[in-house]
């Protein structure tokens, strides 16, 4: 009797993403064609022998400066560290209290799309909270397209973040 109570107040939810695909790099302005850049860039000093998919990574910082960094493997594996990653905790040292206006993401494997790894959303999401603003994600999409999301929680549903510790 009870249970069949708590069925009937059971709610179905939905989470919508919204986000922009962009025919190619050349649809965007003077600023993000120059992130763009610094992100392909980064890539070509990434250093991944093991993997082979060289990751490349830029940050528009909110006094407009520009940070680029690539993906570092190791020999022991699991020690390779993500672009997304390393090029946050260079502008965590470079800007120290700077927001991080834009993220953008591209790899070597050009007609791909180049999605952020779980771990990646979540340091870009805490960084989100840390700054009090959002971080726009663009990365690479396939055949050449590229996708713009407003923030990294839209691409990480309920994140895990420093409120759930208090
Ligand atoms: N990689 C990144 O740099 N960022 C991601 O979001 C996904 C994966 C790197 C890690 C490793 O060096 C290589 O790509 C293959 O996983």
């Amino acid at each position: 009797m009870v249970l069949s109570a708590k069925i009937r107040k059971m709610e179905e939810k939905t989470f919508t993403v919204n986000y922009r695909v962009y025919t190619g790099s050349s649809e965007f302005d003077h600023k993000d064609k120059e992130l763009i850049r610094c992100a392909q860039e980064a890539q070509q000093h990434s250093y991944a022998p093991y993997s082979g998919f060289q990751v490349g990574v830029s940050l528009r910082m909110a006094d407009g400066s520009l940070i680029g960094h690539g993906n570092l493997e190791n020999a022991s594996y699991s020690l390779c560290l993500c672009a997304e990653r390393s090029a946050l905790a260079a502008a965590a040292v470079m800007f120290p209290g700077m927001s991080v206006g834009t993220i953008c993401i591209s790899a070597s494997a050009a007609q791909q799309m180049v999605s952020p790894c779980g771990a990646c959303r979540q340091v870009i999401s805490e960084t989100e909270a840390r700054q009090k603003s959002p971080v726009r994600v663009l990365m690479q999409g396939n055949e050449g397209q590229w996708l713009e999301f407003p923030s990294a929680t839209a691409l990480l549903p309920f994140p895990f973040g420093p409120e759930n510790l208090l």
